[in-house]
């Protein structure tokens, strides 16, 4: 059945760049911010480079391995690749979350990438130019609340755009997007950061200078080191800023030929995303915005933690206050920073799916690409219409289920297919040397760290499940339900056909 599948990497950097453009996405520049802000800025930073070192990277490894492991026998997405490593048929079934979380993240999160396409191109045209702060903050308002048909149709278009690319397949496509959009987001990033990080006081109407953002994240606080709030969220940050517990880094993992290195590959794109993500990340929003409005009014605005208010409504109106030259210059760089950085993650959450219809059902690769392209606009309507709808998938999809799906396949990989064989798959043809540690880490530690979150998650899952809901939320969690059956009932039924071959 594989034998058609005749999907590869084209090249070693192609590879990682494609991995590191997976995880280099909005959460590096606008969810990482606003998380270490409202978390108390040197505060968070202890507790999310623990989880970094301590599930982080180990993840890491097992994430690859298992979808090297996978594509060795012929499936490319979690529900086939768990049934290969775990004797019970109940795997197969786990595994649907990996194909269920990129999904149901994609879409709304194409949405979001559809957002950066508009205000680069107003940025450019200098329409902020002239604005209040409110009056940008209430374009935005207008725009998010479809006061025009902008949003619905760019949105629609981003998903073509994502489909045609996906159509092309993985070196025509998935990996000259990487070669093209990676470089780019370095340099505007890099761009950025030296102009938030060395903005001075007085000048341009700034108030303080970059440094004061800077040294509310980075000077080490352990007031909250105790507070399990602060840690769930940065649990969570490492998971979804790293893809982790999606199913997308097995997927692209399961690409690498089965003799090739998956350690040190898994280590280049997983640093270079921390490298994206504490240096640049929180050398843009924070300092720039801090810079104007100091400390506390920051903090306030990224209530929430998804920096949507800072990156969209903020810093274009502070953008204006470097003249029109450089304001449009600087809307052009960072929100064409944010597309790249949002479009090399979509297409990754849509491999799964386009691999498992391949394998399993034998279908084109341009039909699973169509495929895809209309699950993500079929789902993301609720988030379109309602930003109730779209926390709700963001909690679900984005934040809960990949929590589970980690303790799930950390469960299978190092006590179920079992840890010595684990290991065997994750040093084979590896170009460096895994630290032993890595091996008690991975058996016995971070499984524990995940349960504990998880536990410690538990009182707030149910407060929201016995919360009082609205339609649109109830409309969001029907979809959401429906959309985990029917992959459920895909897997029944390519399950069958396997038996059958
Ligand atoms: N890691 C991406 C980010 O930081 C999000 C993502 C989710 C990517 C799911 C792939 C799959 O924005």
């Amino acid at each position: 059945m594989d034998t058609e599948n005749k999907e590869a990497w084209g090249s070693r950097i192609g590879l990682v760049l494609a991995m590191a453009g997976n995880a280099v996405g909005l959460g590096n520049f606008l969810r990482f911010p606003a998380q270490a802000m409202q978390n108390g800025g040197g505060a968070f930073i202890i507790p999310y480079l623990v989880c970094f070192v301590l599930m982080g990277l180990p993840l890491l490894y097992v994430e690859w391995a298992m979808g090297r492991f996978g594509g060795k026998n012929g499936s490319h997405s979690t529900p086939f690749m768990f049934g290969s490593m775990g004797r019970s048929f109940l795997w197969k079934y786990v595994g649907v979350m990996g194909l269920f979380i990129s999904v149901g993240i994609c879409s709304y999160y194409t949405y979001i990438e559809a957002w950066t396409i508009s205000w680069a191109y107003h940025s450019a045209m200098g329409h902020f130019m002239g604005m209040s702060q409110e009056q940008v903050a209430a374009f935005f308002s207008t725009f998010i609340g479809l006061g025009t048909p902008e949003p619905v149709l760019i949105w629609i278009a981003c998903v073509a755009l994502n489909t045609w690319i996906l159509s092309r397949g993985l070196q025509g496509g998935v990996e000259v997007a990487a070669k093209i959009g990676m470089p780019l987001l370095l340099l505007f990033g890099i761009v950025l950061a030296v102009r938030g990080a060395t903005m001075s006081a007085g000048h341009h109407g700034a108030l303080y200078s970059g440094v004061l953002g800077l040294n509310y994240l980075w000077t080490p606080n352990f007031t909250s080191i105790w507070d399990p709030v602060v840690w769930r969220n940065a649990a969570g940050q490492i998971f979804f800023t790293l893809s982790l517990g999606m199913g997308s880094i097995h997927c692209y993992a399961s690409y690498v030929k089965s003799k090739d290195d998956i350690a040190l590959n898994a280590m280049s794109a997983g640093w270079m995303n921390e490298f994206v993500e504490v240096v640049l990340g929180s050398a843009i929003i924070i300092p720039i915005a801090v810079g104007y409005l100091g400390v506390d009014k920051v903090v306030e605005m990224t209530k929430g933690g998804s920096g949507f208010g800072i990156g969209f409504m903020t810093l274009p109106y502070l953008f204006t206050q470097w003249g029109p030259l450089l304001s449009a210059l600087s809307g052009i760089m960072w929100f064409g920073l944010l597309f790249f950085a949002g479009i090399t993650s979509s297409l990754a959450m849509g491999t799964p799916v386009m691999a498992f219809l391949e394998d399993h059902f034998g279908w084109k690769r341009r039909s699973g690409a169509l495929a895809f392209g209309l699950a993500v606009l079929a789902l993301g309507v609720p988030s379109v219409l309602s930003q109730e709808a779209f926390n709700e998938f963001d909690y679900w999809a984005g934040t809960i289920a990949l929590v589970v799906f980690s303790l799930a396949e950390i469960i299978l990989f190092a006590w179920v297919f079992g840890m010595e064989k684990g290991w065997k798959e994750i040093t084979d043809g590896s170009d460096m040397k895994v630290p032993v540690a890595f091996k008690y880490i991975i058996k016995y530690v971070t499984p524990v760290f995940l349960l504990v979150v998880f536990v410690g998650s538990m009182p707030e899952i149910w407060a929201t499940l016995t919360k009082k809901i609205t339609t649109h939320v109830a409309v969001a969690r029907l979809l959401m339900v429906s959309l985990f059956g029917g992959i459920t009932w895909l897997v029944y039924l390519a399950n069958k056909r396997r038996a059958t071959l």
